[in-house]
């Protein structure tokens, strides 16, 4: 499927996760005349929503929960650097955008007397984690895209990769961080079946792109997830913020010698009772938390990441033979037939489990209206850093701020573009003097150093030498990567090692510049929280 070189739209998005498709499908029903196309490198629905099991969290129950507990907990876990108006507004929003997805037609389990079944999941002080059993991610996704389906209005075009979103640089002017008006155009876009790069011109873009977990050898995101909104941002000369806060999973499904995407094994396990045992059997969170098992998921990760140490081993066990389990089969049907694809048997024996990269906090600054610093360029979902999660996200808040941001980017957008507007003569992509890639090695060889780098020295735990020896091997990367870009044809695996290393890199200087510890980010050479407040931005 082909973007159509030269090609307009007068919305423009790019990814089909649940920021993308919701902000398409608002401001598609709200300009039934315009075009709005939204642009996937994958299939539409490869997405990190179609993985998300616990949840969307969202007070439901004013009996027994209230918005001031829901802001409470998600700024206890950001660790001081939420916004606190951010939050407020995302919470007190999220129970509207979560009834418009239902109203799309997504389900949400209930009980025998109709009300929603409400979840538990670390950090949370009341139960309110809707969920469709242990599949949340895929049936939001499902209602989302059969949305859009009959949306037409919209046409998703799916295999094309977004390269580079077009700015003035691309007219030839000198863009740097202090340019003070820079704008979007639209992007560049490789057609993967003719291997040809061409223009989308818009108006007003939405980056809806996702996560980047691919820049660590464990992650529970799928091999989407490789940061391009953050790297084209960056490399457009946006601002991009807090990046060293990344998320480690407690428990991500170990399996011997698996690279890439790890199976979740979801915390709403914890949260109906699944206990963690080291490597001896004994039940090890009562020594770091006194929440134990649903202490917010930084503590949990460096606690198994400390008894992983202690034991030697590769990973610590999740017990749930003591669970109801019928409860549990149907709770976690998924998670149920996965360990018994393995000859796991979770009434029997105990899940092997460790942490995993799994969600970057940090991304594009944005303020409450989803604006970039780029004119005209918006960004929303995990790709965005909203100042919602602070130094560390609140569990299954995530879906929800995705919907709420995706609903002010079209609030703003339809006020500010109710009419088509002119654009720049833009030239095509210049791709003179490029040679076939010789030796894919020297892709694959990049990524696997790339991982491997992230993963042992800009961890769960970090140190100054650490990260140090990550920015010097990050640097030969970058130049022996460009060199590639330069010098050969591009293709998605090369556009996204260039991202990726770009990720890497942002995440170890953020990592670098922060003197303290806090939330996600423990550097043991400064093991206390600083009395300065600070959003670092690159
Ligand atoms: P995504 O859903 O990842 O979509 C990104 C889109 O951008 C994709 O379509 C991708 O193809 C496209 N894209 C990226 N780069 C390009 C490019 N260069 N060109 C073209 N297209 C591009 N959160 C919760 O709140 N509750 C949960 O229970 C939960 N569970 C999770 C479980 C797992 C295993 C994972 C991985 C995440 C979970 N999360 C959860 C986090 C949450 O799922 C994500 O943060 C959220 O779905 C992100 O949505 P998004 O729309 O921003 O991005
Ligand atoms: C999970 O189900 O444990 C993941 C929830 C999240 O990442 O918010």
């Amino acid at each position: 499927q082909g973007a159509g070189a030269g090609a307009g739209a007068d919305f423009l998005v790019i990814g089909s996760g649940i920021a993308g498709l919701t902000y398409a499908l608002k401001i598609a029903q709200h300009f039934p005349d315009r075009k709005v196309t939204i642009i996937t490198k994958a299939a539409a629905d490869e997405t990190n929503t179609k993985y998300a099991q616990g949840g969307i969290a969202v007070v439901n129950d004013l009996e027994n929960d209230s918005f001031q507990k829901h802001i409470d907990d998600t700024l206890i876990a950001g660790d001081g650097l939420c916004d606190p108006a951010i939050v407020e507004l995302v919470v007190k929003e999220g129970p509207a955008r979560v009834q418009e997805i239902i109203d799309w037609g997504a389900q949400f389990d209930k009980d025998a007397e109709g009300s929603y079944k409400l979840g538990r999941e670390g950090g949370h002080s009341e139960d309110r984690i809707l969920h469709h059993k242990d599949v949340t991610g895929r049936e939001m996704e499902r209602a989302l895209l059969t949305a859009v389906e009959n949306t037409p209005n919209i046409t998703i075009i799916k295999h094309c990769f977004v390269v580079d979103i077009i700015t003035q640089h691309h007219l030839g002017f000198l863009v740097t961080k202090s340019t003070p008006d820079i704008s979007c155009y639209g992007v560049y876009v490789l057609n993967m079946e003719t291997n040809r790069i061409e223009k989308v011109l818009s108006q007003v873009t939405l980056l809806a792109t996702g996560g980047n977990g691919q820049v660590y050898r464990t992650t529970t995101n799928p091999f989407i997830a490789t940061g391009d909104g953050v790297a084209m941002v960056y490399r457009a000369k946006g601002r991009i913020e807090n990046m060293e806060f990344i998320q480690f999973h407690p428990t991500a499904l170990y399996e011997a010698g698996r690279r890439g995407q790890a199976f979740l094994i979801t915390e709403a396990v914890r949260g109906d009772g699944g206990i963690l045992r080291n490597s001896k059997g004994e039940a090890f969170m009562e020594r770091y938390d006194e929440r134990r098992d649903l202490a917010p998921r930084d503590i949990v990760a460096r606690a198994i990441d400390n008894e992983m140490k202690i034991g030697g081993t590769e990973h610590v066990w999740l017990d749930c033979r003591h669970m109801n389990q019928q409860q549990f089969r149907e709770h976690f049907p998924n998670i149920y037939e996965k360990c018994l694809s393995l000859g796991i048997d979770v009434a029997m024996q105990m899940i092997p489990v460790a942490p995993a990269a799994h969600y970057s906090c940090g991304g594009i600054k944005t303020d409450a209206w989803g604006r970039s610093s780029i004119a005209n360029l918006y960004a929303c979902g995990e790709c965005a850093s909203t100042g919602l999660h602070g130094a560390n996200r609140l569990a299954s808040n995530s879906l929800l701020e995705a919907m709420v941001f995706a609903h002010r980017c079209y609030l703003d957008a339809a006020r500010r573009f109710d009419t088509p507007g002119s654009l720049p003569e833009i030239p095509d992509w210049n791709a003179t003097g490029v040679a076939e890639p010789k030796e894919m090695i020297l892709i694959t060889q990049s990524l696997k150093e790339l991982q491997q780098v992230m993963s042992d020295y800009v961890g769960i735990v970090r140190n100054t030498v650490r990260l140090e020896r990550a920015m010097k091997r990050i640097d030969l990367l970058f130049e022996e990567t460009e060199e590639l870009y330069r010098n050969t044809t591009v293709s998605p695996h090369l556009l996204e090692l260039r991202n990726l290393i770009t990720v890497g890199y942002l995440i170890t200087k953020g990592a670098s510049f922060r003197r303290e510890s806090r939330g996600l980010h423990y550097n043991t050479d400064f093991p206390e929280r600083s009395e300065l407040l600070q959003n670092i931005v690159l």
